[in-house]
């Protein structure tokens, strides 16, 4: 019986969860139609929640974290996929309540793979990851209210996964982008990554006014929360925020009057349950007019052995760029 590898959250005592690595058999894996097996995860926010116990991600444990795989198919019942076949597997249910890519071996259904698209290292895709997928969504939408060459646009979370490729893609764009962060002391990637300045998190001055000075022609936002609540009241006319996170909140606080007087639009972004054939067209852009070129400048390769100590960095929100885990294969 063939034995694989996986970082296990377990429970140790009620509320109080520990990670370990143990051999698993591939038999143990939920009976989908895809057996793959995983070269490289990437670590994600998400992720640091699914190791912390934090039931609205994970709700059973022991678990296997990893929203994010890349790997080649060892076992296929549907036609789409054979044996051999390098896929992606993104968001969907993976690494939440489906053992995910911190284990050696996923099986999942055939609906959740990508193929890996041609001309681009392996590496390049899982430093994008979910962050990039995300950030590629959250430009797609912004760009449809905000064009290039309108006023500043804000990033928040800025040294963060979605964040980096965020500044990263509108900067490509022609976008004039301010990075957002609470880490200023990183502010010389932050202008390689395409910034042209930073804002220190720490310095911004909260009102609870409805309307604030206009700032932002437009925003992506990684907090949520207070940061997302000044961001709306500080939009220009016709200005649009693309909101697809919770670091700094879940809940915030705003007023009518920056929507109905100043015409602002407020973007949802999920990649989680996007349909397919969207992620894909993401890939492609990713891979081609879209390419991140420097982003595996600013990811960093680890084990299955130092993911624990990552996993607390970023839930800690101290992590800086990215990460991504190789398996032995
Ligand atoms: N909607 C979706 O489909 C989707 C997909 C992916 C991620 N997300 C969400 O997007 C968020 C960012 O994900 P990520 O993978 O980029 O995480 P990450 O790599 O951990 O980056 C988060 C960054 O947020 C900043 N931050 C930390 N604490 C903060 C606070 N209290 N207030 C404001 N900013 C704070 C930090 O950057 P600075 O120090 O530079 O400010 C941190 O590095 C998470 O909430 C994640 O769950 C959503």
């Amino acid at each position: 019986m063939q034995r694989f590898r996986a970082l296990r959250v377990i429970e140790k005592s009620p509320g109080f969860f520990d990670q370990e690595i143990v051999e698993q058999n591939i038999s143990d894996l939920p009976e989908h139609d895809v057996l793959v097996r995983v070269h490289y995860s990437s670590l994600n926010y998400k992720d640091a929640l699914s190791a912390n116990g934090n039931r609205g991600v994970s709700r059973q444990y022991p678990h296997t974290p990893g929203i994010d795989a890349l790997g080649v198919v060892e076992e296929s019942k549907n036609p789409k996929f054979k044996a051999g076949d390098k896929v992606i597997v993104i968001g969907f249910d993976l690494g939440m309540n489906t053992p995910g890519g911190f284990g050696e071996y996923i099986r999942v259904p055939a609906e959740w793979c990508v193929p890996v698209p041609e001309g681009k290292p392996d590496s390049y895709w899982m430093a994008l990851g979910t962050a990039g997928l995300t950030a590629a969504l959250c430009v797609d939408r912004l760009s449809r209210f905000v064009a290039p060459s309108q006023d500043e646009v804000l990033v928040t979370g800025a040294t963060g996964g979605v964040g980096m490729v965020s500044i990263a893609l509108l900067a490509k764009l022609g976008y004039r982008v301010v990075a957002c962060t609470g880490k200023v002391d990183h502010a010389d990637m932050l202008t390689k990554l395409g910034a042209i300045r930073i804002l220190d998190r720490e310095g911004i001055d909260f009102s609870s006014r409805p309307l604030d000075k206009p700032l932002w022609a437009g925003a992506i936002d990684t907090a949520g929360g207070d940061l997302l609540a000044q961001i709306i009241r500080s939009l220009r006319y016709g200005g649009a925020v693309a909101a697809c996170g919770m670091v700094g909140g879940d809940r915030f606080e705003t007023s009518v009057f920056p929507f109905i007087l100043r015409g602002v639009s407020l973007l949802g972004v999920d990649s989680v349950e996007l349909p397919l054939e969207e992620k894909a067209e993401m890939w492609r852009r990713l891979g081609n007019e879209w390419s991140v070129e420097n982003i595996q400048d600013y990811c960093k390769e680890i084990t299955l052995e130092e993911l624990p100590s990552a996993i607390e960095r970023i839930y800690r929100g101290k992590m800086v760029g990215r990460v991504i885990v190789r398996h032995r294969f």
